[in-house]
C-alpha cells in the first residue's frame, strides 16, 4: 500500500498533499464531490439493489446538519434473503481456484490504491471525521496492505504439505477450503481498513459473507464494496446489508448457516452476539467461528531513563489522533515522578498549539468525535474528573457539539491510579496520567497488570535496557500489541499483526499470515495407490 510517513500535528504537512501538488487537487475535488451531495446507498443482496422504507442518513460528524449519505436498513426478511442467495453462489466460489481468487482480490487493491484512492480519503474525511493523514494511512494504506498482504500470505500458506512416507505408497495433502453456511462481517466505524479486511478475509479463503457495516462509515465501505465487485468479485459473494445491530445479530444467530461471525466493537456487542450463538448452538450446520477485535484500555508506562521529547510526542499522537478512537489509542499513563514535569510541560506547550476542526482544513491535527452517543459518553468522563477530588483536568476539558461533536484533547491528572476512569474504556481524546514515586517502578508493573480485564497495547519508555527487559516480561500478557520506546498505536499490516487477548478479544491477528487460516476449513487427504 502507498505507506506515508506520520508527521506529528498535521496532515499538511504530508509532502503528498502540499500546495499545488496533483494529489491535493485531487483530494479537494473528491472532497467536493462527496461533501456537495448526499449519496443514494442501498443494500447489494447477489446483483440486486434493495431499499426499504427504514431510511437512515449519514452525517459528518463535524458538521452535523450536513448529510452525506441515504441508506436503508435491511429488516429480518432482507437478511434472510441475503443468506439465501449467497448460499447459491457459495459453491461457485469455493470452486474457484485460490489463484484466481487472489488476483481478483489484488486487483480491487490497485483499483483502491488508484481510481478509488481519493474518493476514499475523502469518504472517510467526511464520514468519519479523519484528518488527511489519518485518512491515507487508514484508506490508502493500511487497507491495501490487507488486501495485499492477504493474498500473499495465502498462497505462501497453501504452499504447506504435510508429510508423505517414502517410499510413496501413499500422498497426504491438505486442501484448504472454504467453510459451509456464510460469515457475518460486523465492521467498526475507525477504520475503513478493518472495515474492508473483515469481509475480504473470510472471502478470499473461499467463504460468502453478509457484511453489516457501521451506520457512521456507510460511504466509504460502500467505495470499499464497489472496487470488490468492480475488481470481479461475483454478485452474492460479499453482500453490503446495513442494518440495525439488534436486528442484524438476532437474524444471523438464529441462522442454521451461520459458519462464523468476523466482528470489530465493543466487548459488550461482542459477548451478546456469542451468548446468542451459544443459545442456539444444537442449530448450526457448523460450529460457527467467533473471532471479535474488541476494546482496549491502553497504557504508556514511563520509566525515569525515558527520554522526555520521545514520550510527550508519542503519546500526544497515541492519546489524541483520531480523537483516541483507535482501539489501540493510549487513554492511562503511568510516569515516574522525576520526569514528568518535564513531560507535562512539554505535552501542554504541543497542546496548545494544535488545531481542532473541520479536516478540510489540512493544518487540523483533530477533529469531531464520531457522532453524539460518543459526544455524551466522553463528556461523561470529563465531568466525572470536574467533580472528583483525586482527579484534575490540566489540558482542554471542554466539549460542544452545536456543529459538530467536538471535545478538546483533555488531560487529567490522578492521583488514584485505581479511579473509574484509569480503568473503563473511554474511546474519547481523554487521556489520564498518574505520576508515581521512583521508587515503586517495580511495584507498578503489578498495578498495570492486574487493574483492568483488557489486553490489547501497551508500551513502555525507558532507556535503562534491564527496566524495558523487565517490564516486557512482566506485562506480557496485559497487550496482544506491546511497544518499547514507541506510541501504542499505529501497528502495521505484515510488521506488527494486530490484536489483544483478555477480554480485548481473541488475538487472531489481522495483518498477520494466520488470519487468514481461521476462514478454512483444511481437509487432509490421504491417498493410496
Ligand atoms: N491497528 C490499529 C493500531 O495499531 C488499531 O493503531
Amino acid at each position: 500500500g502507498a505507506i506515508v510517513g506520520q508527521q506529528p500535528f498535521g496532515g499538511g504537512r504530508h509532502s503528498a498533499y502540499l500546495k499545488g501538488s496533483k494529489e491535493r487537487e485531487e483530494l479537494l475535488a473528491a472532497l467536493e464531490k462527496h461533501g456537495g451531495k448526499t449519496e443514494d446507498i442501498p443494500i447489494v443482496i447477489g446483483s440486486e439493489e434493495i431499499r426499504t422504507d427504514n431510511i437512515h442518513f449519514q452525517v459528518c460528524p463535524f458538521d452535523h446538519q450536513k448529510k452525506i449519505a441515504k441508506f436503508y436498513y435491511a429488516n429480518e426478511e432482507v437478511i434472510k434473503k441475503a443468506v439465501k442467495i449467497s448460499q447459491e453462489v457459495r459453491q461457485r466460489w469455493e470452486r474457484v481456484p485460490l489463484n484466481e481468487k487472489c488476483k481478483i482480490f489484488l486487483k480491487a487493491a490497485d483499483l483502491m490504491a488508484t481510481k478509488y484512492r481519493m474518493d476514499l480519503n475523502a469518504a472517510t474525511m467526511l464520514g468519519q471525521a479523519k484528518t488527511i493523514i489519518q485518512a491515507e494511512i487508514d484508506a490508502a494504506a493500511e487497507l491495501i496492505d490487507f488486501f495485499r498482504f492477504n493474498a500473499f500470505f495465502a498462497k505462501e500458506l497453501t504452499k504447506y504439505q504435510p508429510l508423505s512416507p517414502k517410499p510413496a505408497e501413499t500422498l497426504n495433502t491438505m486442501r484448504y477450503r472454504g467453510i459451509e453456511g456464510f460469515i457475518a462481517a460486523i465492521t467498526p466505524f475507525n477504520f475503513t481498513a478493518i472495515a474492508g479486511n473483515l469481509p475480504s478475509a473470510p472471502a478470499l479463503m473461499g467463504n460468502v459473507v453478509l457484511w453489516k457495516p457501521s451506520d457512521t462509515a456507510i460511504l466509504s465501505n460502500y467505495i470499499v464494496f464497489k472496487a470488490m465487485r468492480e475488481a470481479g468479485i461475483p454478485a452474492g459473494v460479499i453482500n453490503f446489508i446495513p442494518a440495525d445491530g439488534p436486528v442484524f445479530g438476532n437474524t444471523i444467530t438464529s441462522c442454521p448457516d451461520l459458519a462464523g461471525i468476523n466482528f470489530t466493537g465493543s466487548v459488550a456487542t461482542f459477548q451478546h452476539l456469542w451468548k446468542q450463538v451459544g443459545e442456539n448452538f444444537s442449530i448450526y450446520k457448523n460450529i460457527p467461528r467467533m473471532i471479535g477485535e474488541c476494546g482496549g484500555k491502553n497504557y504508556h508506562l514511563v520509566h525515569p531513563s525515558a527520554d522526555p521529547d520521545t514520550v510527550a510526542v508519542a503519546t500526544i499522537r497515541s492519546a489524541f489522533e483520531y480523537c483516541g478512537q483507535k482501539c489501540s489509542a493510549c487513554s492511562r499513563m503511568y510516569i515516574a515522578q522525576s520526569i514528568w514535569p518535564q513531560v507535562k510541560e512539554k505535552m501542554l506547550k504541543i497542546l496548545k498549539d494544535v488545531k481542532v476542526g473541520p479536516p478540510m482544513d489540512f493544518e487540523v491535527f483533530m477533529s469531531a468525535v464520531i457522532d453524539d452517543r460518543a459526544f455524551k459518553r466522553i463528556k461523561g468522563y470529563i465531568d466525572h474528573a470536574g467533580t472528583s477530588t483525586s482527579l484534575t483536568v490540566i489540558a482542554g476539558g471542554s466539549c460542544d457539539n452545536s456543529t459538530g461533536y467536538y471535545v478538546q484533547p483533555t488531560v487529567i491528572e490522578t492521583t488514584d491510579p485505581l479511579d473509574r476512569i484509569m480503568k473503563e474504556e473511554i474511546f474519547g481524546p481523554v487521556l489520564t496520567v498518574y505520576a508515581f514515586p521512583d521508587d515503586k517502578a517495580d511495584e507498578i508493573l503489578q498495578l498495570i497488570a492486574d487493574s483492568v480485564p483488557y489486553g490489547l497495547t501497551g508500551s513502555v519508555f525507558s532507556q535503562d535496557e534491564e527496566y524495558a527487559k523487565r517490564a516486557t516480561e512482566e506485562l506480557k500478557m496485559t497487550a496482544g500489541n506491546f511497544y518499547v520506546n514507541d506510541k501504542s498505536t499505529g501497528s502495521v499490516v505484515g510488521q506488527q499483526p494486530f490484536g489483544g487477548g483478555r477480554i480485548s478479544g481473541t488475538n487472531d491477528k489481522a495483518g498477520g499470515p494466520h488470519y487468514i487460516l481461521r476462514w478454512t476449513s483444511p481437509q487432509a487427504v490421504k491417498e493410496t495407490f
